[in-house]
């Protein structure tokens, strides 16, 4: 699991959307591992999941800071808990996405990114986005919206590294942004589906990219919910509240993503699937 770094390289983990106890107790495993063995600069966790499923408590924040996070992401789930309205509205290091308007809706409470310089001295910048395909939080324009807030930076200037969290549905809608923000941030990853697409590469413009970056949790499920539940929602139309989350072994879905500090460009991306039943059937 040791993989060697040459100077002049950021090294970021991005960690899959954490669903409930399984998906926790996996990433407290690796994130705390990773941060040892692999050399990894900072590391984000999207945390939409977290707690039992649906969005994140305080308590459970704190919690996945713990195991080692930087940054946390939510989506379109993060305010299902009320309580994390005051701890969002003071702890710049959980995101909510930036495209929620109007201002002033419980939504908008927090920020939707952050600027942050590392105890190394780099100058990181993370965005959070929400993709607006069958999505059952409404945004507002995300291309418009990461126009507007990248004027202001610019990689290899005045910003060293930029991460950016886009949270959709619709595969086609996260590979047009990625295409969109190509050359000008340094990683884009899509969250939400919970599946993990096949596709992680560099874009030709020097953005590591990867459609979804899957979850960690039980993939012995429903994209992490148990399987009867889900399958009645489907033939049955039973209540979605019906819904519970799968408890088996988890799997860790992520990607280490290497970043050049002179352009701020991407120069790798790779995907890291570890335990439960998608790496036992892969290996
Ligand atoms: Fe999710
Ligand atoms: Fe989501």
């Amino acid at each position: 699991m040791d993989r060697p770094k040459k100077a002049g390289i950021f090294r970021l983990l991005i960690c899959g959307d954490v669903n409930a106890d399984p998906g926790r107790e996996v990433a407290r495993r690796y994130v705390s591992l990773f941060r040892k063995t692999m050399d990894v600069d900072f590391i984000i966790l999207n945390v939409d999941n977290a707690a039992d499923g649906f969005g994140v408590t305080p308590a459970i924040a704190e919690e996945c800071f713990g195991y080692g996070a930087d940054l946390l992401t939510g989506g379109n789930h993060l305010f299902h808990h009320k309580e994390i309205i005051p701890f969002i509205s003071t702890n710049e290091r959980l995101l909510r996405p930036l495209n929620i308007e109007p201002a002033g809706n419980i939504e908008s409470a927090g920020n939707g990114f952050c600027e942050i310089v590392t105890a190394g001295g780099v100058r990181l910048l993370a965005v959070h986005l929400l993709g607006r395909t069958n999505m059952s939080l409404a945004g507002s324009d995300p291309f418009d919206c990461i126009d507007r807030l990248l004027d202001g930076y610019s990689l290899g200037k005045n910003i060293d590294v930029i991460a950016v969290d886009f949270h959709a549905e619709q595969a086609a809608e996260k590979n047009a942004f990625a295409n969109y923000l190509d050359g000008r941030v340094s990683v884009i990853v899509g969250t939400h589906t919970h599946i993990p697409t096949a596709d992680g590469r560099v874009l030709p413009g020097g953005t590591a990219y990867q459609t979804d970056i899957g979850m960690c949790g039980d993939y012995d499920s429903v994209i992490g919910m148990e399987k009867k539940s889900c399958i009645a929602y489907f033939v049955t139309k039973a209540s979605a509240s019906s819904i519970k989350s799968a408890s088996g072994t988890a799997t860790f879905s992520g990607v280490l993503v290497d970043v050049d500090l002179e352009t701020g460009h991407a120069l790798s991306l790779e995907p890291i699937i570890l335990d439960g039943v998608l790496q036992q059937q892969g290996a």
